[in-house]
């Protein structure tokens, strides 16, 4: 066992792999169905598992991010389907969640929507967490909508959660959906396109460009979400962003033309600030 592990860290370790020992660990424990920490405890694998492990490491080899290999990924309390159709969800877009988590007990029956659901984290995870909650979920890609309605069912909050496949540049995107809300949570798109080229492999590669690309300066989603934000919120509603790197006021400002002010910037663990949180006046 412990022969093998090295082999696999030291090839990952050869593809540039960061943190080679604890994907290897990673990839160990998905296929023994073990914890990270309990994988030197079984005995030797079968040739089965080592079968798996061989080709889970030959896909990681060609920097195919584990998560997108094993077709899942934990975020928040809660384990995700994921595929090359959606954005793998961020340990900093828990952020969002928990700031939102923070605001919604002194809604009554809030009813949430989300711009840009993707594998559905965001909303699925505040309606799990709030089973009186109710929510809209949108995207552009009915490929993700789809992932999303799979993570609802496996969640048992389907009955909580509308779909709507729609783009939110579009003239009609109000009509579209219809209703007005206490709360809105998005994770748009925010990478300026010239900046696409320099992401990694892992993410250019194999997380959908739609869920990527910001337009020109990286606020052309922003900037749209802010016309039609005050639109889709109730009267002192709710709106929180994910925000990229050194976005954060930059957004406040584009919000605070649009009637919101701004209640916090909250930071993630690296301290960059992450999530904006606005109210509408
Ligand atoms: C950064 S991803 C966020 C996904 C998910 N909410 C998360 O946090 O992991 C942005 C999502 O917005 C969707 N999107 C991009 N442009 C859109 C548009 N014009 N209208 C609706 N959805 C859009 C993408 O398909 C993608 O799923």
């Amino acid at each position: 066992m412990d022969t093998f592990f090295l082999q696999i860290a030291q090839k990952l370790s050869e593809a540039k792999i960061e943190n080679p020992q604890w994907e290897t660990r990673l990839i160990f424990a998905e296929v023994l169905q073990k914890s990270p920490s309990e994988i030197f405890l079984t005995t030797s694998p079968t040739i089965a598992e080592i079968k798996k492990i061989n080709h889970i490491t030959e896909q990681r080899l060609r920097h195919k991010p584990l998560d997108k290999i094993f077709g899942h990924r934990g975020f928040y309390k809660y384990d995700f389907f994921i595929s090359e159709d959606v954005l793998s969800p961020r340990p900093d877009t828990e952020i969002l969640v928990e700031s939102a988590l923070e605001i919604l007990p002194i809604i009554s029956r809030p009813n949430i929507l989300d711009l840009g659901c993707g594998s559905g984290c965001i909303i699925e995870t505040l309606l799990k967490e709030n089973p009186l909650a109710s929510g809209c979920a949108v995207d552009i890609s009915a490929q993700a909508l789809s992932m999303a309605k799979k993570n609802a069912k496996a969640l048992a909050i389907d009955k909580q959660l509308k779909f709507i496949n729609a783009d939110w540049f579009a003239e009609d995107f109000t009509l579209q959906i219809g209703k007005k809300f206490d709360m809105i949570v998005s994770n748009p798109p925010y990478i300026p396109s010239a900046e696409i080229e320099t992401l990694t492999t892992e993410v250019k590669k194999y997380d959908p460009l739609e869920a990527l690309d910001g337009g020109a300066t990286g606020f052309e989603s922003y900037e749209r979400i802010a016309e039609i934000a005050p639109i889709l919120l109730r009267n002192n509603g709710y709106i929180l962003l994910e925000a990229g790197y050194n976005q954060a006021r930059q957004i406040v400002d584009i919000f605070t033309t649009h009637g919101f002010n701004l209640l916090k910037i909250v930071n993630d663990l690296a301290g960059i600030e992450r999530c904006v949180v606005l109210q509408l006046d």
